[in-house]
C-alpha cells in the first residue's frame, strides 16, 4: 500500500512544492492519509520558501505553499518514502543515480498518472521558473494529481 509520496524537481522551490500543496488538499478531500513531501536533486535553494510567483499561482487556487522549505533528495528518501514522483525525466534520471542497492521504491513521472485523453508524449512539467508559465504548470500538476487520487483509492493502488 502507498502511504507516502516525495515530489521531486529541480529546484525544490517550483513545480515540486506545487505538487506537494496539491497533493496535501487533494488528499485531504479525498480522505486519503498520506505522508507527502518535495525536494530538488540541486542544492541552490536549500532552505528557503518556494519561488514567490509559484506560491501566488498556487494561492489563486487555494494552495498555501507558504511554510514549505528547500530540500535536497538523499538515498535515504527511498527508505522514507513509497512512491517518488519526478516532474521530468532529468529528474527521474538524478533521483534513480542515488538508489541505495536493494530498495526497490518506485521511481515514477508524475505525468504518468495525468491519464487518458492527455497528450501521451508529454513527459515534463515544463519548469515554471524558466517559462513562467506557472498557471499551466497548475494545470498540469492538478490533472496528474487527481489521477494519482483515483490510482491511490484503488484497492491495489498504485500501480507499478
Ligand atoms: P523547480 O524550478 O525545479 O520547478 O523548482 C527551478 C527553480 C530554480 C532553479 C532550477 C529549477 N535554479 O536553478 O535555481
Amino acid at each position: 500500500m502507498t502511504r507516502s509520496i516525495l515530489f521531486v524537481c529541480l529546484g525544490n522551490i517550483c513545480r515540486s512544492p506545487t505538487a506537494e500543496g496539491v497533493l496535501r488538499a487533494m488528499a485531504q478531500d479525498a480522505g486519503l492519509d498520506l505522508e507527502i513531501d518535495s525536494a530538488g536533486t540541486g542544492n541552490w535553494h536549500l532552505g528557503d520558501p518556494p519561488y514567490g510567483p509559484a506560491i501566488a499561482a498556487a494561492r489563486t487556487r487555494g494552495y498555501d505553499l507558504s511554510q514549505l522549505r528547500a530540500r535536497q533528495i538523499t538515498g535515504d528518501d527511498f527508505r522514507r518514502y513509497d512512491l517518488i514522483l519526478a516532474m521530468d525525466t532529468e529528474n527521474l534520471a538524478a533521483t534513480e543515480a542515488l538508489r541505495p542497492a536493494g530498495i526497490e521504491t518506485r521511481v515514477r513521472l508524475l505525468l504518468d498518472y495525468a491519464g487518458t485523453g492527455f497528450d501521451p508524449g508529454l513527459q515534463a512539467v515544463p519548469d515554471p521558473y524558466f517559462t513562467d508559465d506557472f498557471d499551466g504548470a497548475l494545470d498540469l500538476i492538478e490533472i496528474a494529481t487527481r489521477g494519482l487520487i483515483a490510482d491511490l483509492l484503488r484497492p491495489d493502488g498504485t500501480r507499478d
